[in-house]
C-alpha cells in the first residue's frame, strides 16, 4: 500500500512573513506522517527558517530546484550539499516551468536525480505533455521518454524512492484539471514503463502524483484513482486552510 504524498509547490510566491504565517498555522495541523506525507516546497530564502520551525512535526520541507554539481563557479545556483545541510528532505526536479523557461534538459534532470540521492534528498520528478502534444496524440510517448531519461542509471532501491509528478502542462495554473480518468491513464502508463525497467516489485513502490489545478474540490476523486498516489499543488497550496484540506484528503 503506497502512502499518499501531498506536496505544495509555492513557486516564486510569498513574503517571509506570509511563509511564516502559513507554517505556524499548518505545522501542527497536518495529519501524522504515518497517514500521509505532507510537504511544502518553498523558495530558497525561506528554507532554513521553515526547516527549523517544522522540526518534530509531520510537515516536511522541500526545495523547488537545485544544481547537480556539489560546488563551483555556478553563480546564482544552489547545490544539493547546501540543501542537505539545511535539513531539506525533498526537491522538485524538472518542473515544466524549469524545462520551458530555463531550458532544462532531460539529461540535466537525470543528473539532478542522481545528485539528490547522493545527498539524501527525495526527488519529485515532474513530467507532462503540452496541449499540442496531447492533441497530436503524443502524450504517452512523450511522458514515457521523460520518465526513462529521468530514471536512467538508478538502482532498484533508488528508483523505488523517486516520486514522479505527472503534470500536464495545459492543466497547470489554468483551472483546467485533467479528468481523473485522463490523469490515471497516464499514471498507469508511467507505472508500466517502470515495470518494464525495474519489475513490478520496485514499480509498485513508486509514488506517482498528479499536478495541475488540484484543489480541495477535485482532490478526492483524483486521489481515489488506482495509480495516483498524491498531488503536487501550486495555487491551492498557498493558503494554509486549503493546503490542510488537501493533506486531509490524502489520509
Ligand atoms: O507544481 C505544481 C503545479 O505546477 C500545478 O500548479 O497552480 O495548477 O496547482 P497549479
Amino acid at each position: 500500500m503506497r502512502k499518499q504524498v501531498i506536496a505544495g509547490n509555492w513557486k516564486m510566491n510569498k513574503t517571509h512573513t506570509e511563509a511564516e504565517d502559513f507554517i505556524q498555522t499548518a505545522k501542527n495541523e497536518v495529519p501524522s506522517s504515518d497517514q500521509v506525507e505532507s510537504v511544502v516546497c518553498a523558495p530558497f530564502p525561506f528554507l532554513q527558517k521553515l526547516v527549523e520551525e517544522t522540526k518534530g512535526t509531520s510537515l516536511e520541507i522541500g526545495a523547488q530546484n537545485m544544481h547537480f554539481e556539489e560546488s563551483g563557479a555556478f553563480t546564482g545556483e544552489v547545490s544539493p550539499v547546501m540543501l542537505n545541510e539545511l535539513g531539506v528532505k525533498y526537491v522538485v526536479l524538472g518542473h515544466s516551468e524549469r524545462r520551458e523557461i530555463f531550458k532544462e534538459t532531460d539529461e540535466e534532470v537525470n543528473k539532478k536525480v542522481h545528485a539528490a540521492f547522493k545527498h539524501d534528498l527525495t526527488p519529485i520528478v515532474c513530467v507532462g505533455e503540452s496541449l499540442a502534444q496531447r492533441e497530436a496524440n503524443q502524450t504517452m510517448d512523450h511522458v514515457e521518454n521523460q520518465v526513462k531519461q529521468a530514471f536512467e542509471g538508478l538502482t532498484d532501491e533508488q528508483a523505488s524512492k523517486v516520486i514522479v509528478a505527472y503534470e500536464p502542462i495545459w492543466a497547470i495554473g489554468t483551472g483546467r484539471t485533467a479528468t481523473s480518468e485522463q490523469a490515471n491513464e497516464v499514471c498507469t502508463h508511467i507505472r508500466r514503463v517502470l515495470i518494464d525497467f525495474y519489475g513490478s516489485e520496485v514499480a509498485d513502490e513508486v509514488r506517482i502524483q498528479y499536478g495541475g489545478s488540484v484543489k480541495p474540490a477535485n482532490v478526492d476523486e483524483l486521489l481515489s484513482q488506482s495509480d495516483i498516489d498524491g498531488a503536487l499543488v501550486g495555487g491551492a497550496s498557498l493558503e494554509a486552510d486549503s493546503f490542510l484540506k488537501l493533506v486531509e484528503a490524502g489520509k
